[in-house]
């Protein structure tokens, strides 16, 4: 039995308001005002990790430089990268453009107007799925995602854990029950739309504002800054790595990172794991095969991953000599043709700073 068959009277009361709420005023976003599927599958994607204000220019580049999802299908992986670089999680592009192979093969460059065809493809989990199919395809289907589990168990005054899958199987199967059939996309976006620009986490929501005010225990109970309730996350891995600028005739040395594991395939700079001490790092450089002209340190940073912490030492370094995977690129170069991550950033926003004082 559903958790939540007993509040389906109170959900059965939000799409009304709602969706007037959301018809006065809901974001101009491009892939609202043209929604065709290529469009909103892609800006899901990216809506995955980014914010909708953050994601908005990256989508224009990409619908730019790869209007159709032929396009996509066809385009070198360094274009690929390069369009996502700074958005992270690099591997959704890497399923994007695998499952807009897959529709050109399968499905005659169309994305399948069917939910359950839309979770074959690679990277198009349920929430997509769900989201695709809704506001692309006007199929009634959920889309739960965190900011729907946050509206909800607030309007429920829920207690259930939002981090559990059963939990977000069971918000979306009493959803179906109370999606508006004409409209289920506009109600999709509406509830994301409330939980981003209204329902806040961290107990800051505007309900004053808010078109379900009137309807939401939690609200009425004082409750919208304990819910929703959500089991706490792992503590991430720490790890500690040493990462090298390398300048040789006012060139930056990168490289690509191994097949496997963080940032796979990527370039990065040339790194060791660990914290070294100057004269470690320098003849860490000699076993590599270099000659160290002069070195000085780069400072330290950190980078947050889903599940790890990266903290970093960086030395910059004026090297003779060659490495084999270690290749020197000119800087404007870099800038414009390679993918760095940004978990580098703190080291290759120094880049030129570095060649100032060199020349
Ligand atoms: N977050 C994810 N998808 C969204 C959408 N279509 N509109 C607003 N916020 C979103």
């Amino acid at each position: 039995m559903n958790p939540f068959e007993q509040d389906l009277p109170l959900l059965g009361q939000i799409p009304e308001p709602l969706l007037r709420w959301y018809d006065t005023g809901n974001r101009v976003l491009p892939w609202r005002t043209d929604p065709q599927p290529y469009y909103v599958w892609l800006s899901e994607i990216m809506l995955q990790q980014t914010r909708v204000e953050a994601a908005t220019p990256y989508f224009e580049r990409f619908i730019t430089s790869l209007p159709t999802i032929a396009d996509l299908a066809a385009a070198p992986e360094e274009q690929l990268l390069k369009l996502w670089e700074g958005l992270g999680y690099y591997n959704r592009v890497r399923n994007l453009q695998k499952a807009a192979r897959v529709v050109m093969d399968e499905y005659g460059g169309q994305l399948p107007a069917d939910f359950e065809a839309l979770q074959t493809l690679p990277g198009i989990g349920r929430y997509s799925a769900g989201a695709i199919s809704s506001i692309a395809f006007g199929i009634a289907v959920p889309a739960v995602d965190g900011n729907v589990l946050r509206v909800l168990s607030r309007v429920l005054a829920s207690e259930a854990d939002i981090a559990r899958e059963e939990i977000k199987r069971s918000m979306g199967a009493a959803l179906v029950q109370i999606l508006p059939a004409t409209r289920p996309g506009d109600f999709n976006q509406a509830l994301m739309e409330l939980g981003a620009m209204v329902c806040l986490p961290n107990g800051a929501p505007h309900c004053e504002v808010c078109p379900l005010a009137a309807l939401c225990r939690a609200k009425a109970g004082v409750l919208t800054a304990q819910l929703p309730r959500k089991a706490p996350k792992k503590a991430r891995r720490i790890e500690q790595h040493t990462f090298f600028l390398l300048f040789q005739n006012g060139r930056v040395g990168v490289q690509k990172r191994p097949p496997a594991g963080l940032l796979r395939g990527l370039w990065g700079l040339p790194g060791t794991p660990g914290h070294l001490a100057p004269d470690e790092a320098e003849q860490a450089l000699v076993s590599l095969g270099f000659t160290v002209a002069a070195s000085q340190s780069a400072g330290k940073a950190k980078h947050i991953f889903t599940h790890v912490e990266w903290q970093m030492q960086g030395y910059a370094a004026t090297v003779a000599g060659q490495c084999d995977g270690i290749v020197f690129v000119d800087p404007q170069q870099l800038a414009d043709d390679y993918c760095l991550p940004s978990a580098f950033r703190a080291y290759t926003g120094q880049i030129s700073k570095f060649l100032g004082a060199a020349t």
